[in-house]
């Protein structure tokens, strides 16, 4: 892959990753169950970890990464406005959800470049994590742990 197109593409998945870090922050103020909360923290964390890392590859390649993302896209942000209206945790975790299936599918991709061993590394591992979000969120909403924790 051409090194303009690759960092293109990397620009493309850190943005991603920058709106679900504004995502998660909208959902964190709305979810009030302690654990859950915690939880959705620690993805947050992961966002902001895969957001430095791609930063670092840039810089890797001689260039300066952005350190504002003005321009939001895609489903992440419709999320964003859509938690704004929400008050109940199901809805919240529903955004949340359908922004991690893009941000899987995206790094799913990203996963399949024809790149440095160095930068595929970080690929895989920030894809990890992202397996590990959507899955954990699929499992909240069909098991409603948070009704749970109230009984
Ligand atoms: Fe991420
Ligand atoms: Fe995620």
């Amino acid at each position: 892959m051409e090194q303009k197109e690759l960092v293109k593409k990397l620009e493309t998945l850190q943005k991603t990753d920058y709106d679900a870090l504004q995502s998660y922050d909208k959902a964190l103020e709305r979810i009030d169950d302690d654990e859950l909360k915690n939880q959705i923290l620690q993805f947050r964390k992961d966002h902001e970890r895969h957001i430095y890392s791609i930063s670092d590859l840039l810089r890797t390649m001689g260039l300066t990464p952005s350190s504002s993302f003005p321009d939001l896209k895609g489903v992440f942000l419709q999320g964003i406005t859509a938690i704004e209206g929400l008050s109940g945790t199901e809805g919240v975790l529903k955004a949340l959800e359908k922004g991690e299936i893009m941000t899987n599918d995206e790094y799913a991709e990203a996963d399949t470049w024809f790149v440095d061993p160095k930068i595929h590394e970080i690929i895989t591992s920030n894809y990890k994590d992202e397996k590990k979000h959507l899955n954990f969120i699929r499992n909240a909403i069909k098991d409603k742990i948070w009704e749970k924790r109230d009984h």
